[in-house]
């Protein structure tokens, strides 16, 4: 398998006000002093994106959200469209996190549609996956997950650039991981899923780990074959957690 370089995006979640962008510019600052081993993402919130664009000026640090719309423009009260996100100057976008799945009801074919609508408007997907409790109990991971990636890639990302991100649900935000062997397993079983739904044309796509990392349990996950970066909530917002876990690639 190709190894492209590793991909560490941070999720702000809703949190984040201008007051926070010192984090942002801190970040930038500690990488051109010592760039890293891999690429680096931020994703604030919608409000944040384009004072954070200017921020960080195309730099050491790429910018991206964490939502859009399946649909390109429209009367959708209160949503963003993939090409406002564009035009805001993000260039990477999460898209089905479990938050959203759980708390917005969105679906694998949500999920699909969004990438499509993403994808051509020039951005990145990162597409999140990842079982609950329940599943990984009844022995669900593997298959809970396949058929997330069976359904939530649409044609379109076959040689476009994309993530997947593998997300349990049981470990965002808990302090608990799986094992470094769960980790691997389910990172290989998306990696077959990929293949399944796009051939070799979806070899490139980095597949991140997300769910309580830390700087402590950072480089033993990015050690893991087939993680190809993370996705970090919590630690994301502090410049110095952030690197940290950076540092660990
Ligand atoms: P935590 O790193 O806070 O567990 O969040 C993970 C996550 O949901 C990133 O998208």
């Amino acid at each position: 398998m190709k190894q492209s370089v590793k991909l560490i995006a941070g999720n702000w979640k809703m949190n984040g006000l201008a007051v926070n962008l010192g984090e942002a510019e801190a970040l930038k600052q500690a990488l051109e002093a010592d760039p890293a081993a891999c690429r680096v993402v931020l994703c604030p919130p919608a409000t944040l994106i384009e004072r954070m664009a200017r921020l960080l000026g195309g730099g050491a640090v790429e910018l991206g959200a964490q939502d859009c719309h399946a649909s390109p423009s429209g009367a959708f009260t209160g949503s963003t469209s993939a090409g406002m996100l564009t035009d805001a100057g993000a260039r990477l976008v999460i898209l089905g996190h479990s938050e959203r799945r759980a708390g917005f009801g969105e679906t694998d074919a949500d999920v699909a549609a969004k990438a499509e609508t993403a994808v051509a408007a020039g951005l990145e997907p990162i597409i999140c996956v990842g079982e609950t409790l329940a599943q990984r109990e009844a022995g669900e991971a593997v298959a809970v997950v396949s058929r997330q990636i069976a359904g939530s890639l649409p044609d379109s990302l076959a040689g476009r650039p994309f993530a997947v991100a593998y997300e349990p649900v049981w470990a965002i935000g808990t302090g608990r991981t799986p094992t470094l062997e769960e980790i691997e397993v389910v990172h290989r079983a998306i990696r077959l899923a990929i293949r399944a739904r796009l051939g070799e044309a979806g070899d490139i796509a980095p597949i991140l780990y997300g769910g309580s990392v830390k700087p402590d349990n950072a480089a033993e996950i990015l050690a893991i074959p087939e993680v190809g970066g993370a996705l970090v909530g919590g630690a994301s917002l502090k410049a110095v957690d952030f690197l940290g876990i950076i540092r660990g690639v």
